[in-house]
């Protein structure tokens, strides 16, 4: 396993370029399950999950090859096979986009729950309730979604939740809908970008469906879809990850392949803090443009909650809370679509960060400046939030676990490095840890006497009668 060691202080300067979208390259590789022919995908970023997604398409008959141009290349040779099974599934949960093209095309489906998260509770209910709509019969049994359909039939579908709209079961059911006989509507459809995208590669393909962007979809039933190449958008998760960074090092950093419009929400909230974001084309903001982000003020401390799109993502959530955690003043981040994703506020902790938690919101009161520590990666965007903290933070950070981040952040750490951050990935071994942090019996924690000395330090305002007298034993 790796880990990042962070050396904090370094003010990110120069211009970086975005990758494709890993939200959006995960349910178009599986909608390509639904077409004849080739489907080339273009802008696929290299990461841990679309290695995984294409050896799950791999195991359902699709021969998936990257070129040297970078171009993924998705062709079914075999119909047959129609069992994702739990040992690739639980490696992401993105896999399970293949139910509806598995049921719309194969007419057949048996995919893996995909077992718990570290962000929270994420049923496919409403997956099932849409697919189960559109005419399959769906069981679950053992830990597998069973279902089968000899027909699938338009239908009207209402796919809320208590939590808003669902992005991969928007995906799911409207890739099902586009083969299936008859109109399809899907009320409550998620918004986001993501879903968009993967629509406009299907109407390219010959589908018929309309409202995309919108919460209301209609969708006209076509015999088949033909396979065609497409770019993926850019991922508008790692703009706003990079644009934190740039803001939180009080850098100067150039953004190229930006998709403003997809983060209209995140940019607002920027400036409120105070962070001045200038874009390249103003007037046309769903233009792929650069974006260049600066700090030349003091930040101020702001609330902000994660919603469904439009608003903030709550994949951006953590990263803002790193920001915030160092701007002086009290803020509170909520977050509505994962209302448990706070693992990493006793990561940000452990760097100094003063944050409470109660229930959907993280209440911080702004520390000026946060201090390298040990940290351990929960998820993919508090991995994030964590390598922010440590570029921010006075001393060394060590970021284990950081496989998270792999998995959906192409180049990250290269990306940083080019922009000036002390950034190093190392095998997570007990003599790879910093000095600042390496322990006498290979541990993370601060030695014994090293905890003595905190205590008994010069830098403490008591009179000398109340100063602790700590006992010399270990
Ligand atoms: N929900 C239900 N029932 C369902 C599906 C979802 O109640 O059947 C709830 C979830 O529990 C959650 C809310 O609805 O509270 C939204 O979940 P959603 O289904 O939209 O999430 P998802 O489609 O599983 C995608 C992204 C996530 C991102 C969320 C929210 C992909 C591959 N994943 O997940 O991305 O956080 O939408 O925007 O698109 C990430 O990239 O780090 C990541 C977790």
């Amino acid at each position: 396993m790796d880990m990042f060691i962070v050396r904090g202080g370094e003010r990110l300067f120069g211009s970086v370029t975005v990758s494709g979208a890993k939200n959006s390259a995960l349910p178009l590789m599986a909608a390509a399950l639904a077409c004849e022919g080739e489907t080339t995908l273009s802008s696929i970023p290299n990461l841990v999950d679309v290695t995984t997604q294409s050896r799950v398409l791999g195991s359902l008959g699709m021969d998936v090859q990257r070129d040297e141009s970078g171009l993924l290349h998705l062709k079914t040779v075999d119909e047959s096979a129609c069992i994702a099974d739990y040992d690739l599934v639980r490696r992401m949960r993105a896999s399970v986009c293949v139910l509806g093209p598995l049921l719309a095309k194969r007419r057949m489906a048996c995919v893996s729950l995909p077992g718990g998260c570290n962000i929270g509770d994420r049923p496919i209910d409403l997956h099932l309730k849409g697919l189960a709509a559109l005419g399959a019969q769906i069981r679950v049994d053992r830990g597998y979604v069973i279902a089968r359909a000899d027909r699938l039939r338009g239908a009207n579908i209402f796919l809320g939740g208590a939590f808003g709209s669902t992005v991969t079961g928007t995906c799911n059911v409207m890739i099902a809908a586009t083969l299936a006989e008859g109109t399809t509507t899907i009320e409550s459809a998620a918004c986001e970008p993501e879903v968009v995208d993967v629509g406009n590669f299907l109407n390219a393909c010959g589908a018929r469906i309309e409202g995309l962007g919108t919460p209301f979809l209609k969708i006209e039933g076509v015999e088949r879809l033909q396979a065609v190449e497409h770019e993926v958008i850019p991922d508008r998760i790692e703009a706003a990850t990079l644009m934190i960074a740039a803001a939180m090092t009080g850098g100067d950093v150039q953004l190229n392949e930006v998709r403003p419009d997809h983060i209209t929400a995140v940019m607002e909230k920027l400036r409120e803090i105070g962070v001045t974001i200038q874009l390249e084309y103003p007037q046309q903001p769903e233009r792929r443009q650069s974006v260049w982000v600066k700090v030349t003020q003091p930040l101020k401390s702001v609330d902000c909650i994660a919603l469904p799109y439009p608003g903030i993502p709550t994949d951006v959530q953590a990263q803002l809370m790193s920001l915030l955690a160092c701007v002086p003043g009290i803020s509170i981040v909520t977050d509505k679509v994962f209302p448990d994703r706070f693992m990493h506020a006793s990561e940000l902790a452990r760097m100094g960060a003063k944050i409470r938690r109660e229930s959907a919101s993280a209440i911080l009161n702004g520390v000026s400046r946060l201090s390298g520590a040990c940290v351990m990666a929960s998820d993919l965007r508090a991995s994030a939030a964590l390598v922010l903290a440590g570029l921010a933070a006075e001393g060394e950070t060590v970021i284990r676990r950081i496989y998270h981040l792999d998995r959906g952040y192409e180049c990250l750490e290269e990306k940083l490095i080019a922009l000036g951050a002390n950034v190093q990935r190392v095998k997570d071994e007990p003599e790879n840890m910093p000095e600042s942090l390496k322990l006498t019996d290979g541990e993370e924690r601060p030695t014994y006497s090293e905890l003595l000395d905190a205590l008994t330090g010069p830098h403490w305002n008591l009179n000398p009668s109340e100063k602790p007298t700590p006992s010399a034993e270990g």
